[in-house]
Parts: C-alpha cells; structure tokens; sequence
C-alpha cells in the first residue's frame, strides 16, 4: 500500500463554500474522501480517452420486443464478440417494451464500437452506454 501525503489547497473562500455545500449533499464525510474520488475520476477519464485502455461497460438499451428481428439480431451481435460481452440483463418493462443491459469488458475502442452497432440496430429507442477504467 502507497504512503499518505498531506498537501496545502488555496481555494477561493465561494468556491470552497460552494464545494462543501455540494459533498455534503452527496454525503461524502470529509472534503478527503471527495477529493480523492475527483482525482481518481479525472484521471480514470483521462485514461479513457485512450483506445487501447482496459474498460468496462454497460450498454442500456429499451426497444420494442415486436421490432421485426431485433431480439435475434441482439443475440447474433453478442454471440459475435464473446471476448467483449461478460453479461446480459433482459428486463420486459411492460406489454410492449424491453430493456436489455448489455455489459462488456475490453479496450475502450472495441466497446466503443460494439456498443454503437447495438445502439443503432433498428428498433432501438433508447440508448445509453456508461463506461469505467477497468482497474
Ligand atoms: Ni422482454
């Protein structure tokens, strides 16, 4: 395990108000702990704007089950890249449509691309991917 260090922030005294004001609300219990959780996140953003980063991802996706083929077509797609696709989550949220969570493993530019082929298949209503480092 890494050592601590302690280091000396100068924060104007608004925007430090503004920051304890908001780590509060999202109970965080000391300004340490938040600030950790930015630089991890910052940095693990920066990562991720290299293609060859090990990531994981969820795709979600809610379309209609009657779309001509769709639930096939999501299967052959997943069947297709075994190596990224880790799970699957089929939610039937009402008569009519369903939501699927697709989760991948693998760099950051291979999900990127699987993910835009299964959010663009016809029937797709909505879509989001969300993406992490993988360590
Ligand atoms: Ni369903």
């Amino acid at each position: 395990m890494s050592g601590i260090e302690r280091i000396g922030v100068s924060l104007e005294t608004e925007l430090l108000a503004m920051f304890d004001k908001q780590i509060a609300l999202q109970g965080y219990q000391n300004r340490s702990e938040a600030l950790r959780d930015l630089i991890r996140g910052y940095l693990a953003e920066e990562k991720l704007g290299q293609p060859a980063t090990l990531a994981v991802a969820g795709v979600f996706l809610v379309y209609d089950h009657h779309a001509t083929n769709l639930s096939v077509k999501l299967l052959d797609l997943q069947h297709h890249h075994l190596l990224q696709v880790i799970s699957s989550i089929h939610i039937h949220l009402d008569h009519k449509n369903c939501l699927e969570i697709i989760i991948l493993r693998g760099k950051v530019k291979d999900i990127q691309k699987i993910s835009d082929k299964l959010t663009s298949l016809k029937g797709v209503k909505l879509s989001r991917m969300n993406i992490l480092t993988a360590v």
